[in-house]
């Protein structure tokens, strides 16, 4: 039995639930959990590749019928056997010097999902640290993008969701998450 992460940290920004936690995103029973996929979206290593291992083999065949998807932006697939219901494959950006307009492409990947769950009548999404892994974007910056992204683009239009989770692989990686929050006095 795989055991379900705790949140480290929860906060509200109206009636959404914003929470941080530490573990396997896999094992998240939510409407859609969000894969850090590449364009291609065939998989890959990383999250990418946990999500196609734990989803099963439809997943990939769903995948193949999706005709791939341009950096910044995402797409849905069922979650087969997954707990979560869906699976919203976001493409992130390559680090590169940070002048190449990353940023913007990874809050793109952020408000692109939130988008795809609203217009599907989700309510509960969970995100991985999209590009920190083999697209090298520094963590703490990252961190700033997500928790930045969801929080502005939710108070301005809630989409009909409850719960958005940042689940981290790490407890460094949730240190940033922990300081972000308490940097935008959400903690
Ligand atoms: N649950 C939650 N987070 C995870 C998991 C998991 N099971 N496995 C890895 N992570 C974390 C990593 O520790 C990292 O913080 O996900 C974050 C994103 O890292 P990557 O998976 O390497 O994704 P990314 O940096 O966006 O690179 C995408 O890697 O796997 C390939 O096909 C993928 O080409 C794409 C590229």
């Amino acid at each position: 039995m795989t055991s379900v992460p705790l949140p480290l940290l929860s906060a509200e920004i109206g009636q959404i639930r914003l929470e941080v936690c530490v573990g396997d995103i896999t094992t998240l029973a939510v409407d859609a959990i969000v894969n850090a996929a590449n364009r291609s979206l065939l998989g890959g290593g990383g999250v990418d590749g946990a999500i196609h291992r734990a989803a099963g083999r439809e997943l990939l065949a769903e995948c193949r019928t999706l005709g791939g998807c341009e950096t910044g932006g995402a797409k849905m697939t069922r979650g087969y056997r997954l707990p979560a219901k869906h699976v919203i494959h976001a493409v992130g950006p390559v680090w590169s010097d940070g002048d190449k307009g990353e940023d913007e492409l990874l809050a793109s990947c952020y408000r692109t999902a939130l988008d795809l769950a609203a217009a599907h009548r989700l309510t509960s999404i969970a995100f991985p640290a999209i590009s920190t892994g083999v697209y090298r974007f520094p963590p703490d910056r990252a961190a700033r993008v997500a928790v930045g992204t969801v929080a502005s683009e939710l108070a301005a239009s809630p989409r009909g969701i409850g719960k958005v989770v940042f689940c981290c692989f790490t407890p460094q990686a949730a240190d940033h998450y922990m300081a972000v929050f308490a940097e935008l006095g959400l903690a």
